[in-house]
Formats: C-alpha cells, structure tokens, sequence
C-alpha cells in the first residue's frame, strides 16, 4: 500500500539513544524531540530472573539517569507490541518521569487471547484500559513539537505498531536487520502472509527513512546492531528483501517457525505485559505470582 496518506516529514530528525539489554537482547530508545526536550522511550525493559522470581529495574534505571542527565521531558511510553522475550519496564519509568503509556488498539484481541490461555477472572480488563491510549492505524501524535504517526504492522502478533517520528521508525518486530530477516510469525494470532503484507507496507516509506530494530541477535558473529534505512532492507533483506514474494516469504517462514523453541521469558513476558507491565495482582497473601499453563501454549 502507499504512504501518500501518510504524514511523513524526512525533514525532521529526532535524536535517538539506543539502549541494548544484553539480557533479552532488546534494544531500548530514548527519542528527543529535536525543537524541544520533550522525548519519548520505545520498548523499555524491566529486569527478570525467572529462575529465580526476582525482578529487578537496573536497564529501566539506566533510560531514567540518561532523561534527568539531558534534562528532557518524557511525553510518552510506546509499546511497539506485547513482548514475548522481555518484561516492559515502562509503569517503573513513568512512575519515575512520568508520560503516557501507548500500544496499538488490538491489544483487546491480545488480552483475549492470553486471558483465556492464562485463565484470568474478570479483574483482568480485556478492554485495553491498562494503557493510557491505544492506537489506530494512521493515528498521530507529538512528542513536543514533532508529530509522530502509527502504521499497524500485525503478523508477529495482532497488535503490532510501527511508530514513525520524523525521519526515524520504529519497527518493533515487524523486521530486523537485513542479515536477520524477520521475527517469527506463529505466536497465538500471528501469521506470515499477515507479515509479509506489514512488512511491505513499511518498506513503501521513503529510501532513507531511518528503521529501527527491537531485536538483534548478531547473525554470524557480528557485532550487535539496531539502526538500518528501508533502501537496505529492500535490497538485502534475507527473508524479504530482493523481490521475495508472499508465497515464498510465507512458506520459509513457516517452515523456519515450526523448528523454533519458545523464547525463555515468553511466560512470565505475556502476563505482565498485557497488563501493560504491571505485575499480576497480589493474592490474599499480600505476595504477586506467576502461572505458568501446562501445555497451554
Ligand atoms: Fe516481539
């Protein structure tokens, strides 16, 4: 599909940080308004040792010194999507800086889902009221005085968003660097046709809008990155780029997703980040737990 409809200004360049966490290998951002010191933080992470149940907020906290060090001021909290690898920290930092905390309007479809998978009651809201605003495909916003708009890049998983601010977007999972090609697509509500038409709509952005990456893995020993542009991943993608077609996309995927193990936090990640990163409840303990469903996923 065209952009043409879409308001993208390659003449504005926001200042982007990256933060990577090691950990989950997740990286982070700060974004800065350039005509202003309001900022935004993408895809933040909280700290988990599942192993042993302790949380703990030292990558939050390093995206928190890094705000109060520039003096900026936190407008807002994307969630590119609800994370299966890694816990959101963002209810940690607004509760330090405060800021709205946003994601894509079918993470109703999201909660129904895992709702059901994790058997919540009906304190678990499946209306997206845990996030102060969900998203509609083409809906824009502003971060000081730079206007940002949302492009709904489903397939990974239902709600997935990719956040444009200027010259710079943010994939989420819809894509990785060109030599790691594309996340997988067989989570509850995902599909590889539904991805490789996302894909194609973020690669109809200008050449030289800067993408972003949620996730890198250093394919081939390379060193970790996050930053490339739409040009290259239209030429060198290995799972998209160079004129792949759908049939072909949808039928490596889906052979490459059937050998994939689940990713180690996918537990504990669903269940707090459909709360918009809040930990579950406590019980009439006083104490937060866990579930973790046999053979529910
Ligand atoms: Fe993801």
């Amino acid at each position: 599909m065209s952009t043409q409809f879409f308001p993208v200004n390659m003449a504005v360049t926001p200042e982007v940080t990256a933060f990577f966490d090691p950990a989950t290998n997740t990286i982070s951002y700060v974004v800065k308004d350039p005509g202003s010191n309001a900022c935004a933080v993408v895809d933040s992470v909280m700290d988990i040792d599942y192993a042993a149940g302790r949380i703990t907020y030292d990558s939050a906290d390093r995206i928190i010194a890094f705000i109060r060090e520039q003096g900026l001021s936190l407008e807002w909290l994307i969630e590119t999507h609800v994370h299966a690898d890694h816990l959101s920290g963002a209810p940690y930092i607004q509760g330090k800086l405060g800021g709205r905390i946003g994601i894509g309007d079918r993470i109703t479809v999201v909660q129904e889902t895992f709702g059901k998978i994790f058997n919540e009651g009906t304190e678990f809201q499946r209306d997206g009221s845990q996030f102060d605003r969900l998203f509609a495909d083409g809906d824009t916003y502003s971060i000081g005085g730079m206007s940002c708009f949302v492009l709904y890049t489903p397939g990974h998983t239902p709600a997935c968003m990719t956040h444009v601010m200027g010259n710079a977007a943010f994939v989420g999972d819809t894509l990785f660097m060109p030599d790691g090609g594309s996340a997988r697509a067989d989570f509850p509500g995902g599909d590889a046709g539904t991805l490789y038409d996302s894909i194609q709509k973020v690669l109809s952005l200008p050449d030289d809008m800067r993408l972003f990456m949620c996730h890198d893995y250093g394919p081939n020993g390379r060193d970790i990155q996050w930053e490339t542009t739409v040009g290259e991943e239209k030429a060198h993608n290995i799972h998209v780029g160079g004129g792949k077609t759908r049939e072909e996309f949808i039928a490596f995927r889906t052979a490459r997703d059937a050998t994939l193990d689940m990713p180690k936090l996918i537990i504990p990640s669903l269940q707090v980040n459909m709360r918009a990163g809040q930990l579950p409840p406590k019980d009439e303990s006083g104490r937060t737990f866990l579930k973790v469903p046999i053979n529910g996923l």
